[in-house]
């Protein structure tokens, strides 16, 4: 009797929480918001080392509008990764809150936030994390499985993304047979297909000679800019920051807006 009432206890909580991380994920974010699309509210990451611990993030407000493309500098150090980390619900701040189109993300479960962030964040990583032991085109095609697209449906905006980034022709390659550009043409390729709202790019061109970043950041600029997403790159290259519409600096943990956006 007590196994059967645990039974259906079990049952009933399994199910709320499959129907609340549903719902999360599934949180429609619209073409136009009149708040902005992620706010990040006296949000405070302290690392500690060997005894000592440090503000990489210190007491960080920060609005960022949708459609906006906004350019990151700072040193190598200065909390770039850490930002973007906290932002796309990778990493949680110490103290502060991220909201993303009034979703508060640090309130969320860590399941819920990587629903959350499969359905709604396209992450570019500077060292390209692609999955080795997948081919290209089953690289691409694992965030539409992870939301559960129809696998016919799936294959074929794999296809069409591929030839997008001009990679049609590696589909069956596996990534160690790329270049650098290659994988992170595939890497863009698996941040994109589900149409993510925001992407956030961590120096998508830091690994990549000048003329392959040119290229990425072509491709970026056709993928991302035109097509009205929110993005946030964060970059060593005053060039890339050319195209931003505002141009942000960390430093000592803090974040300042510079001249030179385009807005
Ligand atoms: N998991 C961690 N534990 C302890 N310290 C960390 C951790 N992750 C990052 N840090 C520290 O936080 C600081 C910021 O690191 P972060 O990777 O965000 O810098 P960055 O601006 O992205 O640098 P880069 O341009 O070299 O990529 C560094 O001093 C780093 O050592
Ligand atoms: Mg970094």
């Amino acid at each position: 009797m007590q196994w059967d009432w645990l039974y259906t206890f079990n049952s009933f909580t399994s199910m709320m929480c499959y129907a609340f991380s549903k719902c999360v994920a599934h949180l429609s974010i619209p073409e136009k918001i009149s708040m902005p699309l992620i706010e990040l509210s006296n949000v405070t990451k302290t690392y500690s080392e060997a005894g000592a611990s440090k503000d990489v993030l210190h007491r960080v407000d920060l609005m960022i509008d949708q459609h906006e493309l906004i350019v990151l500098l700072g040193r190598s150090g200065s909390g770039k990764s850490t930002l973007l980390n906290v932002i796309s619900g990778i990493d949680v701040p110490t103290s502060g809150d991220v909201t993303i189109a009034g979703k508060t993300l640090t309130r969320l479960s860590e399941r819920e936030r990587t629903q959350f962030r499969r359905r709604h964040i396209g992450f570019i990583f500077q060292f390209f994390n692609l999955i080795p032991t997948l081919t290209v085109g089953e690289n691409v095609f694992l965030p539409l499985e992870l939301v559960g697209i129809d696998p016919y449906d799936a294959n074929r905006r794999v296809e069409k993304m591929l030839a997008t980034v001009g990679l049609d022709d590696r589909m069956h390659t596996f990534p160690d047979r790329l270049s650098g550009g290659e994988q992170q043409r595939v890497a863009i390729a698996r941040a994109l297909i589900h149409e993510p709202d925001i992407i956030l790019a961590d120096e998508p061109t830091g690994n990549l000679d000048y003329e392959t970043g040119v290229m990425i950041i072509e491709i970026l600029d056709r993928l991302v800019r035109k097509q009205g997403k929110t993005m946030m790159m964060a970059t060593h290259s005053r060039e890339v920051a050319g195209m931003a519409d505002r141009i942000l600096t960390i430093k000592d943990g803090g974040i300042e807006e510079m001249d030179g956006g385009k807005s």
